[in-house]
């Protein structure tokens, strides 16, 4: 039996992000967990424009080649994991114009989240973020990951995990399993009522 698709989205797309080393170690941490296939989805390679379909997105009724393809994308997991930064208190705009594009994609599946920052450690970007997440019907989970001054967790291009990091990705993990496996056999419908 094939394993559920999680994918990690890198939610920031600034030159010399930390989120790359961030979400490499997590994808990685993932991979070794062993109950998802893991696919990392970086926002710097998709490279959205702002916003341009003209129909709500719960419609499907997409315009642009570059939203069914993001569409497309999106669909084939089950799971999700978003790394974010914390910019000015809350998360990137290139994330939420990645969340914004989709609508049925998101729906019912459940979310985790790796964060960081400075002294925050991301949590106020993550408090956005499950705010936003529920309106298109995502389960955002409690578990998460964490990572204050994350500068100083990155030596040579790789992020360097503490142990609050490590047992966050687990129990983040295996919470997402739990949820997927009592999910899926509901056979949930794709669309629901509009949501706006
Ligand atoms: C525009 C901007 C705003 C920021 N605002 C915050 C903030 O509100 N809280 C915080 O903890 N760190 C803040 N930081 C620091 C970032 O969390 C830190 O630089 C992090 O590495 C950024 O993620 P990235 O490297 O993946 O782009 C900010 C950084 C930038 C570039």
């Amino acid at each position: 039996m094939s394993l559920p698709r999680l994918q990690v989205i890198v939610g920031s797309t600034r030159p010399g992000r930390a989120g790359g080393p961030v979400a490499e170690w997590f994808a990685g941490y993932a991979r070794d967990h062993g109950g998802f296939e893991v696919e990392v989805v970086d926002l710097a390679e998709l490279d959205l424009p702002m916003y341009d379909e003209p129909n709500h997105p719960a419609t499907g009724n997409y315009v642009n080649e570059h939203t069914r393809r993001w569409s497309a994308l999106a669909s084939r997991a089950q799971a999700y994991v978003m790394v974010t930064p914390e910019y000015n208190n809350g998360y990137p705009a290139v994330l939420k114009n990645a969340i914004d594009y989709l609508n049925r994609e998101w729906r019912y599946k459940p979310v985790g989240f790796v964060s960081y920052g400075g002294v925050s450690a991301g949590t106020r970007a993550v408090g956005q973020l499950r705010q936003v997440l529920t309106t298109v019907k995502m389960f955002p989970i409690p578990d998460a990951v964490h990572i204050p001054f994350v500068g100083q967790s990155i030596r040579d291009g790789r992020f360097e995990a503490g142990e609050a990091a490590v047992g966050g990705a687990k129990a983040m993990l295996d919470e997402l399993l739990l949820i997927v496996d009592r999910l899926i056999p509901l056979q949930l419908p794709a669309a629901g009522g509009e949501n706006r």
